[in-house]
């Protein structure tokens, strides 16, 4: 690695699997920006201290992925607001202490809506949205996806209470844009949304897709925040149901950009980057999750 790259990566546990700093390469190359982005794999009970240390040795900042957005939230001294309301981060940038220290961001709903809105041109406002799950990946999305102003939004979660909690943390954010938002369990939670989107981890467990086709609606589109094999098995259901089906990879680009840009100040093209990964995921032996 050249010295005069600057260094970031993406932490987690795993970090193999991971595509993003496949994405990244492709962007610093796209906006010649001199970027060196690779894994930083985290012992499950030091993720703090590894970050730490690769800040130390003068990286400027790093993604977050499962196990870690949590704990990567609770590290920095700012948090955007949308961080904030996911209580969750999956972007860091180790500014220095006189800058006001390291700040926290969660690019992961603004990469969603984007995907949906822009690449697959589904406007949100004053349409009705089912978000399945109540876990990290839920609360990630919703803050922005209330901030498109949809007529409704339900939260349903195998484990009504949390669906709750994440409702009752966006209430005045949702009130803020006009957005009926209410939480609700798997086995009623109304019938022919708009936009239906997996943020369950059920896909990955094969146990099917835990609510019934009545959730959507013809011609709806019905995303699942996976990719590749993991998200198959929704994305045949949708189909079968009448749905348009999409994967999670269109956000998966689209959040890194987001974290790219709050790096380095510019906005790669993602239309190149989703398309070549595209082709990849679409050849043999495709990847698991966002
Ligand atoms: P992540 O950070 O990926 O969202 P998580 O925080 O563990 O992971 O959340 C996983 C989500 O998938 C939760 O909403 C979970 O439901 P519970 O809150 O009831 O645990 C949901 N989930 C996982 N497996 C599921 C299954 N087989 N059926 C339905 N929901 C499932």
């Amino acid at each position: 690695m050249s010295p005069c790259l600057d260094r970031y990566a993406v932490a987690g546990n795993p970090v193999a699997h991971s595509r993003s700093p496949a994405i990244h390469a492709l962007f610093a190359a796209q906006t010649a920006q001199p970027v060196d982005y690779g894994r930083l794999l985290c012992p499950l009970d030091a993720f703090a201290a590894t970050v730490r240390a690769f800040a130390a040795e003068g990286a400027k900042g790093c993604n977050v992925t499962v196990p870690f957005k949590f704990e990567a939230f609770e590290l920095a001294t700012r948090r955007s607001q949308r961080a904030e309301l996911a209580q969750a981060a999956n972007t860091l940038r180790f500014d220095p202490e006189a800058q006001g220290g390291w700040l926290a961001d969660n690019t992961d709903g603004v990469g969603l809506v984007r995907d949906i809105t822009v690449n697959a041109g589904v406007p949100l406002q004053g349409r009705r949205v089912l978000l399945l799950g109540a876990g990290g990946a839920s609360a990630g999305v919703l803050g922005p996806l209330i901030e498109q102003g949809p007529r409704e939004i339900v939260v349903a979660n195998r484990t009504v209470d949390k669906a709750q909690a994440l409702v009752d943390r966006h209430a005045a954010w949702a009130s803020q844009h006009g957005v009926v938002l209410r939480a609700s369990s798997l086995t009623s939670p109304g019938e022919g949304f708009d936009v239906f989107i997996n943020g369950t981890a059920a896909s990955l467990s094969g146990s099917g897709v835990p609510v019934g086709p009545e959730v959507l609606s013809p011609g709806g589109l019905a995303l699942d925040m996976m990719y590749g094999q993991a998200a198959q098995p929704f994305m045949d259901w949708a189909r079968a149901h009448g749905a348009t089906p999409r994967d999670g990879l269109g956000m998966l680009v689209e959040q890194a950009a987001e974290a790219f840009a709050l790096w380095r100040g510019v906005r790669p093209d993602t239309a190149p980057v989703l398309a070549r990964l595209r082709a990849e995921i679409d050849a043999p032996a495709s990847g698991a999750s966002a």
